[in-house]
């Protein structure tokens, strides 16, 4: 039995650190499904069924390969296994870049998700970046291989024995998952961060603007359907997006994340610091004290 969730597909802003704090605001035996419209990794849907929180799960993502890396998980996860092996196997020391591109090249003909998983696991800061016509433009990491094909033969398996019976997948705007939702459904949300996903090289497919989701989160309340949301942070003096407003009584939770690597090599002691709203039926539920400090400091927590 492994203690540690699995997390098959490195993606950069994956929560998987931040799960175990943000796990211990959800309280046991409410709710029967989570949601997670923005799913990328999916690491707190993981993190959650590890721990038997729900009876359900619901995972969507606008990024159609990458739902789609999700189905061959959760249906096929021998196949994807294997043709991630042949990928990671094509690649020499010789020609790593050259076998990148071409894969690349390929992914961007023909969409195959497993071909996705090798760019994710191959590519610089496991960061998905597109061009302005779609493209998948990320660079290789030319340090390292990527996750060893039996390390992600492990991590596919132990992800696919945890939700294929309980976890439905869809490809779609989080807009059309929320009008799902009913009031036994926990939401947890975590959109693109404010201004990551403009300009030449976007970092995901779409940015959610903060009016609309202003908007989202008013209609959930009025529906009286609870949500865990990730929104703003901060590191050192940069800050990552606007607060949410206080008529939406939601209440803020800080999370210290880590201190920045960038801040540290440029001799700086930047602490990452990273905002959880909780929905106002939720308030109350919190259990901080249960969460290891390192991922959690309850000194800076700040309820407002
Ligand atoms: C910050 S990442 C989520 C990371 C995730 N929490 C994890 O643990 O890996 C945001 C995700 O939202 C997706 N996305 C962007 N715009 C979207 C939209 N309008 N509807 C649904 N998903 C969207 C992106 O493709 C990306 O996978």
């Amino acid at each position: 039995m492994r203690f540690v969730a699995p997390h098959p597909i490195p993606y950069q802003g994956s929560k998987r650190l931040l799960a175990p704090a943000i796990l211990s605001f959800i309280p046991k035996d409410r709710f029967s499904r989570l949601i997670e419209p923005f799913a990328g990794s999916a690491a707190i849907s993981l993190a959650a069924a590890q721990k038997k929180l729900f009876g359900e799960y619901l995972i969507s993502d606008l990024l159609k390969p990458l739902t789609e890396i999700w189905q061959e998980i959760l249906k096929h996860p021998d196949e994807l296994s294997e043709t991630y092996r042949a990928l990671w196997h094509s690649q020499s020391k010789n020609n790593a870049t050259k076998r990148f591109n071409e894969i690349r090249a390929q992914f961007n003909e023909d969409q195959d998700p497993a071909k996705l998983l090798f760019l994710l696991a191959r590519c610089v800061k496991n960061a998905v970046r597109f061009s302005t016509t779609g493209q998948f433009n990320q660079s290789p990491d030319r340090r390292r291989q990527g996750m060893h094909p039996d390390t992600m033969d492990e991590e596919i398996h132990a992800a696919h024995r945890l939700l294929q019976s309980n976890c439905q997948v869809l490809c779609g705007d989080f807009r059309e998952v929320l009008n799902m939702a009913k009031c036994k459904d926990l939401i947890y949300m975590d959109p693109p961060y404010q201004g990551t996903s403009e300009g030449r090289d976007r970092r995901y497919i779409r940015e959610v603007q903060r009016a609309e989701m202003i908007e989202l989160l008013e209609d959930l309340n009025s529906r009286g359907i609870e949500y865990i949301l990730s929104y703003d942070g901060h590191c050192g003096t940069k800050s990552y997006g606007e607060a949410l407003p206080a008529h939406l009584n939601a209440h803020r939770v800080l999370l210290e994340v880590g201190r920045s690597s960038q801040a540290t090599l440029n001799g700086r002691d930047d602490v990452t610091v990273e905002s959880v709203y909780l929905s106002p039926g939720l308030f109350g539920c919190a259990t901080p004290a249960e969460v290891p400090l390192k991922a959690f400091n309850p000194q800076i927590a700040l309820f407002s």
